[in-house]
């Protein structure tokens, strides 16, 4: 089988068609590596992924296939197990467990196995999950590696073992997220209004963050205040959306889900919030200075900065939208320029709140992408926020974002937190 060349696989939640297949790729996987003995009866279990599809989470990286017309091929699968169910062997109160990541040994060396240990960690931080577990055992350097470099630590008073086995324990823990407060105030909305509990953001309909509800504090009568905030959205002309948090947080989101469910809100977007240390480790890399560009700073968005942010959205009220609502809070805009040339190539906002960096609204010019410009200029801004003050930087990104999460993976930041926008159907009648 040929691989097309491609930036990088997709993993997601194995579909029913690729189950068998995944099993019989494990079971390869650990052949090719000679981790199972002759007649051993893990291979059965290897190849039965039919019971860790109903079982546990099957997560499948698939790659378009040259010889089929690019259709999706698997090549590689991890298995997530939940405390308390078979297959989780060390995991407690909690915890998820990775089990049987395998890659066909035809796509080894390629990311595969980094690209489908990412997203683990990004189901386990969607899942409420505090931290993630696995055994390896000792023979398994390269997977030692790829663990160490994705922030596993060692956790020796848990190994554990049977017969001549013995099995090294590493554990992951997601970093502390910055919060919705905090991430509002670095975008505040052009107006805002208190409803029992909720913080509803109007700001003329530009971008999701300024015109949504969040719940804050305890809402007394929900249902009272969601019919308030409808109201309100709909005297605003705009739909309503509210956001809301990851499973198994403290407060009221599992009672404002099952309410907006029975009005028919949808999911309209899932957003990660990845976190870095701008003073421990990983180091942050020295600024990165490129050849034939410069960066400009300043404490406005120009009208170029602006169009660039803005792309498609782009008129003048939006951009006196924009504007308004981003300089709502101090901020640095950074340019990319080339040489030769007054319009952004690339931009980017930096704001500081308490002891964060946040870094948003990066965009490159859609002739000017894969050249190393996003990473230079965020570079840029991460040091601009630690020169003010900051310990660490935290950024949002669209959850089906490959292109920005592998950017921001490899500057270091780790998922820390899920929300999700839910935006009531015009057909439920609200
Ligand atoms: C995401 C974006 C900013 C990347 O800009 P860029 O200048 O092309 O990125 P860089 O050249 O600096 O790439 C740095 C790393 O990011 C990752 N990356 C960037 N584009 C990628 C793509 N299309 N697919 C997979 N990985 C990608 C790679 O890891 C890359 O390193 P590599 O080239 O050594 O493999 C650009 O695609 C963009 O403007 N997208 C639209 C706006 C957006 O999504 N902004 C982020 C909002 S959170």
């Amino acid at each position: 089988m040929k691989v097309a060349e491609v930036t990088g696989p997709t993993v997601r939640l194995a579909r029913a068609d690729e189950i068998a297949g995944a099993g019989a790729l494990t079971a390869e996987a650990y052949l090719a590596d000679r981790l199972l003995d002759e007649d051993d009866e893990y291979e059965a279990q290897l190849r039965d992924a039919a019971r860790r599809a109903r079982e546990a989470i099957l997560l499948v990286a698939t790659v378009p296939c040259v010889e089929s017309d690019g259709t999706a091929t698997v090549v590689g699968t991890v298995t997530l197990a939940r405390y308390g169910t078979d297959y989780a062997e060390i995991a407690e109160p909690g915890e998820l467990e990775v089990r049987m990541l395998a890659v066909a040994p035809r796509a080894r060396g390629r990311g595969i196995a980094e690209a489908l240990m990412r997203a683990a960690l990004g189901y386990a931080v969607a899942s409420g999950a505090r931290r993630v577990v696995l055994s390896t055992l000792d023979s398994m350097v390269t997977a030692h590696r790829l663990y160490a470099r994705l922030g596993f630590v060692r956790a020796p008073d848990r190994d554990w073992g049977h017969q001549y086995v013995h099995l090294r324990v590493q554990t992951w823990t997601p970093p502390e997220a910055p919060g919705a407060l905090v991430e509002s105030r670095t975008w505040p909305p052009l107006r805002v209004e208190d409803v029992d509990g909720w913080r509803v953001g109007i700001s003329d309909g530009l971008t999701r963050r300024g015109n949504s509800a969040l719940l804050t504090g305890t809402a007394m009568r929900p249902g009272d205040a969601l019919d308030r905030i409808e109201r309100m959205y709909s005297q605003a002309g705009l739909p309503s959306i509210v956001r809301t948090p990851r499973p198994g947080g403290d407060g009221q989101g599992e009672e404002v889900a099952a309410l907006l469910d029975a009005r028919g809100y949808r999911t309209v977007a899932e957003t990660d919030v990845l976190v870095r240390s701008l003073v421990g480790e990983p180091v942050l890399p020295a600024r990165l200075e490129l050849p034939g560009v410069r960066i400009s700073e300043r404490d406005e968005p120009d009208d170029a900065w602006l169009e660039l942010w803005l792309g498609a959205k782009n008129d003048a009220a939006d951009r006196d939208t924009g504007r308004a609502i981003l300089t709502g809070v101090p901020a640095l805009y950074l340019s990319m320029t080339s040489t030769y040339s007054a319009t952004p190539l690339a931009v980017v906002r930096v704001t500081v709140v308490d002891d964060w960096a946040a870094v948003s609204c990066l965009v490159v010019d859609g002739s000017a992408r894969r050249r190393g410009l996003a990473r230079a200029l965020t570079l840029h801004a991460l040091h601009d926020g630690r020169d003010r003050g900051a310990q660490r930087a935290f950024l949002q990104v669209e959850a089906h974002n490959a292109a920005a999460a592998a950017l921001y993976w490899g500057l270091g930041f780790q998922p820390a937190d899920r929300y999700a926008y839910r935006e009531r159907d015009a057909r439920s009648g609200g």
